[in-house]
């Protein structure tokens, strides 16, 4: 039942950055999208086209786009959460755009100033235009382990949210753990649901690391056998939407982790390590990646 090979997303150029308090040029971000690729990444979220005043970090979201050196075989993914976001995102061809709807209503509210039911209503159309532009469409869902305003979310209400996602043909569910409150035996149950409507691979995990939970948690999902998940070089990011909330879990982590299941990656860990180094030397402190840190220090 455990995967054999595992697809990682690396979010750091987005989630990793969108929260950071002085900007990183946008130089920079296409610096680290060359070096994640460089290391074997085959899947890199670079950047979101949202409103600049609520999200200042990415407001270079043209120019990044066209300053990344593609290299083929390597899909790069934008989050588009309207349909200005996807005119916006659609010159600038991305091969895969995120949408993202939230398991809690507050948190929908906080995030994306709409209920759940709105949400869906503006993806909708967003995803008709980026299906017809032969674009695929991955679904994130906020707070599907627990809402930093709400407490506890119940499995119902993921898959209510997960249905509701599938209902207007979103392409792929991702599960996301916000606040890194999530614990295996939940995440399996989370998981569960998005698999009642998602095949295998289709569904994938996303989780912050706050309680330090997310290895044991991607360990949970490889035991369903989930093979995709977004982690973040370094481990950068945040939600500036959850307030406390640390970066997803660090991408040499989980490498390392996976390297020792014997589960591919194809991944170089030398050459992500320098990548995490890289952008964590920009942003001037440490690399929150115990794996990264403890590579360097050899
Ligand atoms: P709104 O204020 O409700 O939107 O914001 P609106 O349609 O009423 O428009 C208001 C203004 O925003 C207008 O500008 C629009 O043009 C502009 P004005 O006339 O005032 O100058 N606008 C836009 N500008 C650029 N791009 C757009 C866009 N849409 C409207 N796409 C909106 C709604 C969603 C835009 C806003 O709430 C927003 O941008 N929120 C930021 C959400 C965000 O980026 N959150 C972080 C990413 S999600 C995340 O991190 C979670 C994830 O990692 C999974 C997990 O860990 O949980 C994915
Ligand atoms: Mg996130």
């Amino acid at each position: 039942m455990m995967p054999t090979h595992v697809t990682l997303v690396d979010v750091g150029p987005r989630d990793g950055l969108q929260n950071e308090k002085e900007p990183v040029s946008t130089e920079h971000k296409a610096q680290l999208v060359a070096m994640l690729q460089a290391a074997g990444l085959k899947e890199i979220e670079v950047t979101s086209f949202v409103s600049p005043k609520w999200v200042p970090q990415m407001a270079d979201n043209l120019a990044v786009m066209a300053a990344i050196q593609r290299q083929p075989g390597v899909r790069y993914s934008v989050l588009t959460p309207n349909m200005k976001g996807l005119e916006a995102a659609l010159p600038t061809k991305p091969d895969e755009i995120v949408v993202f709807a939230a398991a809690s209503e507050a948190f929908s509210q906080k995030n994306i100033n709409c209920s759940i039911a709105e949400s869906i209503a503006r993806f909708a159309p967003v995803v008709e235009f980026a299906h017809a532009a032969g674009i695929k469409v991955r679904g994130a869902l906020s707070c599907a382990l627990g809402c930093p305003y709400e407490g506890e979310i119940s499995a119902d209400q993921v898959e209510h949210v997960v249905r509701l996602m599938k209902d207007i043909g979103v392409d792929h569910m991702g599960v996301a753990d916000t606040i890194g409150v999530g614990t295996p035996r939940k995440v399996q149950a989370a998981m569960e649901r998005a698999l009642k409507h998602y095949p295998l691979v289709e569904v994938s995990g996303h989780f912050h690391d706050t309680y330090g939970q997310a290895l044991s948690n991607i360990y949970a999902c490889l035991e369903l056998g989930v093979h995709n998940f977004d982690a973040s070089v370094a481990g950068l990011g945040g939600c500036p939407y959850a307030k406390g909330a640390t970066g997803n879990v660090a991408t040499e982590d989980v490498v390392f982790m996976l390297n020792g299941l014997g589960i591919d990656t194809g991944i170089d860990i030398d050459k992500l390590v320098d990548a995490g180094a890289f952008i964590s030397g920009v942003l001037g402190r440490p690399p929150v990646s115990r794996v990264g840190r403890a590579l360097l220090a050899k």
